[in-house]
């Protein structure tokens, strides 16, 4: 499933792959949706090329499996509901360059690695993170669901994506408190750049009550949130932390903006990762979302160290 403005190539490549496997394709190509959105926005997961083609995917549903190649795919958008709840099954290919892929391709050893952080995850009360440039941040993450995936759709799995290497958890509301400060080498993905100047975000009862700091990426995260005028742009998204040793840290340099969705980032192994933005779970809804993998970061969860100084412990290797 794919439309106008995806990546030829990427189709190319999947009905390659798929017809190597043996299986029948067809190729579906949507028109891109009409810009909706009063600021541009990036990286949400939720493309809306499909919007109002509901008897179309109750139809595609059954087949054997979709392979999503939307721009922004089809994670959160309505499509998804529409395709699993006809009994579909959905495998969604992030918009990256080729060798993003390549270099993340999905690994079964990483399917343990996976449900091992989301088991610890899930059974956690407190996420402590801190870092020497300032961060010191804590999340009461009781009952918080947890999200991941190692790019596979095993059995009784309807939807996975690639490149995948994440464990996350949404935080409920009035859990996330105290100092986040994005530095140097960290990277705003809406943006898809990497901070040049720190940034430091104040955290209260899950709200980003400051945003301060010397220099553009200050101004122009000030700019950006107020732009939308709307409070929940400034809430907690997810927390959590990268768990893909194939995803490289320094790859944003090396591609246009156009080349890639910034996946990869996401997944690289001891970064933590901090999102604004929706947060079903919080019955907060809102279009803004930034997803800003960090380095350098120490994480616990209760007692338990994860990430020490931006390197994963053994026990979550
Ligand atoms: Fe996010």
């Amino acid at each position: 499933m794919s439309e106008s403005r995806s990546n030829p190539t990427l189709v190319q490549l999947a009905e390659l792959g798929l017809g190597r496997i043996g299986a029948r394709v067809v190729t579906l190509k949507l028109p891109s949706a009409r810009c909706s959105a009063a600021q541009p926005i990036r990286s949400t997961g939720a493309s809306d090329a499909a919007d109002s083609y509901g008897d179309l995917m109750r139809a595609i549903g059954p087949t054997g499996l979709i392979v999503d190649l939307t721009v922004e795919g089809i994670l959160h958008s309505p499509a998804r509901q529409e395709l699993l709840s006809a009994g579909g099954r959905v495998y969604m290919i992030s918009n990256e360059h080729p060798e993003v892929l390549e270099r993340c391709m999905p690994n079964p050893d990483l399917v343990a690695r996976v449900d091992h952080s989301l088991k610890r995850l899930d059974a956690a009360k407190t996420m402590r993170v801190t870092s020497e440039a300032g961060t010191d941040l804590t999340v009461d993450i009781t009952g918080a669901p947890v999200r991941g995936g190692a790019g596979f759709l095993t059995d009784g799995q309807p939807i996975a994506y690639w490149p995948a290497g994440l464990a996350l958890c949404f935080p409920l509301r009035k859990t996330v408190n105290g100092l986040v400060v994005l530095n140097t080498g960290d990277v705003n993905l809406t943006f898809k750049r990497y901070f040049e100047s720190p940034v430091t975000l104040t955290i209260e009862d899950d709200r980003v009550t400051d945003i301060a700091g010397e220099g553009l990426d200050a101004v122009s995260l000030q700019s950006y949130f107020a732009a939308w005028n709307d409070p929940e742009a400034y809430t907690i998204s997810h927390v959590g932390w990268g768990l893909n040793p194939g995803a490289r840290w320094d790859s944003l340099h090396l591609y246009d903006k156009n080349e890639i969705n910034g996946t990869e980032l996401r997944a690289v192994e001891g970064n933590f990762l901090i999102s604004t933005g929706a947060n079903e779970f919080a019955d907060r809804y809102t279009l803004c979302h930034f997803d800003f993998p960090m380095r350098d970061c120490s994480v616990w969860i209760d007692a338990v160290q994860v990430v020490d100084a931006g390197r994963l412990l053994p026990e979550f290797q």
